[in-house]
């Protein structure tokens, strides 16, 4: 249904600039959603508007910090004690980045459960792994600039892994530093690019809507709308839905910045970064420790390095290496088992990325790398192929309608 405006100046600026007829569309009444979606729907929007906090506490605190190795950890002190709300700030920016991949995870892991990956919206997810990539190397950076020891020895480590390319590595890893090591020029670039990425993530997420209102949200059946029976508009019935959902996700969010807010971080970064000192276990934030713990479990360092990056752009070839004509993994009997294997997999991964590489931890971690690669390269083409899916409803509507209930065989045992 057309977007109709009452009032003359509404009316006045849509006729010249269509900004509320694009709303309308995208988040409004003009936009038909499958009238099925679960709480795990809620995690995109979530998403958006944590971005939004960490830009506005980012640009807060990039008024008070210095980007000079004699003056950063000072100036992130200064922060935290004498400018008025700065401790908010700063507690709602690095909390704000754990609550960011908490919510970002919890959406690709709803998207692998209910393949939204699969045609038509690769392209959708596609950019979404840009965005994940983007999202990385934002707050890796950001947790170099307060200078303390782990902001030095992380970013130590971590740009150093450049050098296992044969070669052309020692000068990336130059280059990257803007010197012989990691000092005053690697903090500036660091501090100009943290700045500069949420924007280009902005930039991203416009795309990844964009790409999502071409055919709309999957849903948790995996079967496509058929018709305006299959929708509802997405204002107000999600919009209510979604700040429900950010109510529940405030409180979450409030516990850690009020109650726990150096849980996530590390005692060490509240010791100035000292180039002389190493410590004791080098351990990057809880969000990157799956991807350590798989570095780490190969012996190599090119392998190590190589199988990391992989770890991520291997997500770039679901839509091909999952063969099953179902999307959603509740008519998947065998693929739903495999999914949870996968999902403990990666709780495996990050707790062992925690630990020393010795012992047990990397036994684990080795155990799980082997999984996490064996189950997009073999289970999901695999399962695809002979798995029998249940029975398909009709449509979106039959089960909703239906009280609940799916076709005979579709058994509604299992999660939705
Ligand atoms: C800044 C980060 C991100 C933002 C703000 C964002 C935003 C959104 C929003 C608002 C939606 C629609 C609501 C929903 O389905 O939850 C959505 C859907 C989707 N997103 Fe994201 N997203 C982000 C990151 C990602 C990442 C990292 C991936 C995957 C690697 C991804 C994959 C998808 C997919 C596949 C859908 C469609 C899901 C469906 O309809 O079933 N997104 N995103």
């Amino acid at each position: 249904m057309a977007l109709q405006l009452q009032n003359p100046i509404l009316k006045w600026i849509e006729y010249r600039l269509p900004v509320f007829s694009t709303i309308d569309h995208m988040v409004g009444s003009g936009y038909p959603t499958p009238k099925n979606l679960n709480y795990l729907w809620n995690f995109g929007s979530l998403a958006g508007i944590v971005l939004v906090v960490q830009i506005v506490t980012g640009i807060v605190l990039a008024m008070h910090y210095t980007p000079h190795t004699s003056l950063a950890f000072d100036s992130v002190e200064h922060i935290m004690r004498d400018v008025n709300y700065g401790w908010l700030m700063r507690y709602l920016h690095a909390n704000g980045a754990s609550m960011f991949f908490v919510v970002v995870y919890i959406h690709i892991f709803r998207g692998l459960y209910y393949g939204s990956y699969k045609t038509p919206r690769e392209l959708l997810w596609f950019i979404g792994i840009i965005i994940l990539l983007a999202m990385m190397a934002t707050a890796f950076m950001g947790y170099v600039l307060p200078w303390g020891q782990m902001s030095f020895w992380g970013a130590t480590v971590i740009t150093n892994l450049f050098s296992a390319f044969p070669f052309i590595g020692d000068p990336i890893v130059t280059w990257l530093w803007g010197g012989f090591a990691v000092d005053n020029p690697t903090l500036n670039r660091f501090f100009s690019l943290h700045f500069l990425l949420p924007f280009v993530i902005v930039g991203l997420v416009m795309l990844h809507l964009l790409a999502l209102h071409q055919h709309g949200s999957n849903n948790p059946l995996g079967v496509e709308k058929k018709g305006p029976q299959d929708t509802i508009p997405f204002h107000p019935y999600y919009t209510v839905k979604d700040l429900f959902g950010l109510g529940v996700f405030l409180i979450f969010f409030a516990y850690w910045v009020f109650f726990n807010p150096n849980y996530l971080g590390h005692p060490d970064n509240y010791i100035p970064a000292n180039p002389l000192v190493t410590p004791a276990h080098i351990v990057p934030e809880w969000y990157f420790l799956p991807f350590y713990a798989i570095l780490r479990a190969v012996p190599d360092k090119l392998g190590g390095v190589l199988l990391m990056f992989g770890a991520i752009l291997i997500l770039f070839l679901l839509p091909w290496l999952d063969t099953s004509r179902v999307k959603s993994s509740r008519f998947r009997p065998i693929y739903k088992q495999f999914y949870w294997v996968f999902v403990l997999a990666c709780i495996g991964l990050l707790w062992a990325g925690g630990q020393p590489p010795e012992g047990l931890p990397l036994y684990l971690s080795r155990v799980c790398t082997v999984y996490y690669f064996a189950h997009f390269l073999v289970v999901m083409p695999l399962v695809g192929w002979f798995e029998r899916p249940r029975p398909l409803p009709a449509s979106i509507s039959e089960p909703v309608l239906g009280g609940g209930k799916l076709p005979a065989g579709a058994a509604a045992r299992g999660t939705h």
